[in-house]
C-alpha cells in the first residue's frame, strides 16, 4: 500500500561516505576520552563498562556534542564528549534488560556476559560519571540540560513499558516515547554542544531542534530495520519489537491502512502467541506487506528534512561543520546498522 506521507527532498552536501569520514575524525578523540574517563576503584565495573563501550558503537552522540560546539567556532574538550557515550551506553545496558534482548554490537549483550544484575548497576554507574563530568562545566545551563534530558529519557522508557502489548498505541502515543526514550539525547547532546560554545539562547534551541528530529528519524529508522534489517549488519536481534510486544510505527501504519481480513488477521496474530516463530513471522509479513515499513521510512525522511530545515536560520555560518550537521541527517535514513 502506497504511503500518504509526503517525502520531502534531503539536502545531500556530502555522500555517505564523506559522512562516514567526517564521524570517524570526531570519533577518534571522542574514543580517548571514554577510556580515559572510565576509571573505578572496583576493577569489575570497569571490566562491564569496557565490554559495552568498546565493542563498536557508532559513536553518533559523542560526535554530535563535538560537531554542534565545533560548528559554533568553538573547540569542545573531547572529555565531554564522553558524557553522552557514558549515558548512551548505560541506557543500552537497561534496555537489553527490559527487551531481553541476547545480542548487541554483534556480540552478545553485556547481560548474557554478566548477568542483569551487574548491567543494571554498572549502568547506574556510568550515569553517574556522566553527571560528574557535566558537573564540571561552569555554565550552570549545561547540567541543567543534560538533567532535564535524563529525567525525560528515564520518563520514555517507563512510557514504552506500560505501551508493552497495547496493541491500539496511536501514532502519538508512538511520538512521545521514541521523543523521549532517543531523540531527546541526540538533542542534549546538540543543544550542549552549543551551550559549550557559549552561544545564546535563540541558537541552543537550533541545535536542541536539530538533535530532536535528527533522533525522531534515527529512531524510526531503528524501528523499520527491526522489520526487515540484517541481523548480521544491524548487530542486534531483528524482529524482537514485536515479538517483546513493542508496538512501533511499521505495526501502527499496517494496522490503521490494512483493509480487512489483513487487519484483523495482523491483531489476532499480535494478541496471541507471538513468541511462536511462526505467529511472529506471519505478523511481520502483513506489517511489511500493507508498507508498513515503507511509510516508517517516509516519516524518518520527513524528520530528517525538518532537522535539515531547523539548520536554515544557521546559513551564515555554513561551511564543513553545516554541512556534515546535513549530512548526517541524510546519513541516518539509509543506514543498515
Ligand atoms: C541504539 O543506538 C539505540 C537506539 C536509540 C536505537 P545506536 O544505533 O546509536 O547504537 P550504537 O551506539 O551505534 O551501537
Ligand atoms: C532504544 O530503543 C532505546 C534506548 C534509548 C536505549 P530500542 O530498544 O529499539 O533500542 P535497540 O534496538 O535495542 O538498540
Ligand atoms: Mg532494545
Ligand atoms: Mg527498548
Ligand atoms: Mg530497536
Amino acid at each position: 500500500m502506497k504511503t500518504a506521507v509526503p517525502t520531502p527532498e534531503l539536502l545531500t552536501p556530502l555522500d555517505n561516505d564523506q559522512v562516514k569520514a567526517g564521524v570517524l575524525a570526531l570519533a577518534q578523540p571522542a574514543d580517548r576520552a571514554l577510556r580515559d574517563n572510565l576509571s573505578s576503584h572496583v576493577p569489575f565495573i570497569e571490566k562491564v563498562s569496557g565490554y559495552i563501550l568498546f565493542s563498536g558503537g557508532k559513536r553518533l552522540r559523542p560526535v554530535l556534542f563535538l560537531l554542534a560546539a565545533q560548528a559554533l567556532g568553538a573547540k569542545a574538550d573531547p572529555r565531554y564528549s564522553a558524557i553522552f557515550e557514558y549515558l548512551h551506553a548505560a541506557t543500552l545496558l537497561h534496555d537489553d534488560v527490559v527487551d531481553q534482548a541476547g545480542l548487541r554490537r554483534g556480540r552478545p549483550a553485556a547481560r548474557v556476559e554478566f548477568g542483569n544484575d551487574a548491567v543494571i548497576l554498572v549502568g547506574d554507574f556510568l550515569f553517574s560519571k556522566s553527571y560528574s563530568l557535566a558537573a564540571e562545566v561552569p555554565d550552570h545551563r549545561f547540567v541543567r540540560a543534560l538533567t532535564d534530558c535524563t529525567t525525560i529519557m528515564a520518563e520514555g522508557q517507563v512510557l514504552e513499558l506500560l505501551a508493552t502489548d497495547r496493541l491500539d498505541l496511536d501514532y502519538a502515543g508512538y511520538i512521545d516515547v521514541i521523543r523521549a526514550k532517543t531523540a531527546v539525547l541526540l538533542a542534549a547532546a546538540c543543544q550542549m554542544g552549543a551551550i559549550y560554545a557559549g552561544a545564546e539562547q535563540a541558537v541552543v534551541d537550533v541545535f536542541y531542534r536539530y538533535g530532536l528530529e535528527l533522533g525522531l528519524a534515527f529512531q524510526m529508522v531503528d524501528d523499520a530495520l527491526d522489520y526487515v534489517g540484517s541481523e548480521h549488519e544491524f548487530g542486534k536481534p531483528v524482529g524482537h519489537d514485536l515479538r517483546e510486544g513493542k508496538i512501533t510505527l511499521p505495526f501502527i501504519h499496517a494496522r490503521d491502512h490494512a483493509p480487512e481480513p489483513a487487519r484483523a488477521r495482523l491483531l489476532e496474530l499480535a494478541g496471541l502467541g507471538r513468541r511462536q516463530p511462526e505467529v511472529l513471522e506471519e505478523a511481520k509479513a502483513i506489517v511489511r506487506d500493507q508498507g508498513g515499513v515503507e511509510a516508517t521510512f517516509a516519516r524518518a525522511r520527513a524528520h530528517a528534512a525538518a532537522a535539515q530545515q531547523a539548520l536554515a536560520g544557521l546559513a551564515d555560518r555554513a561551511g564543513a561543520d553545516l554541512d556534515l550537521m546535513l549530512g548526517l541527517a541524510a546519513y541516518v535514513i539509509t543506514r543498515r546498522s
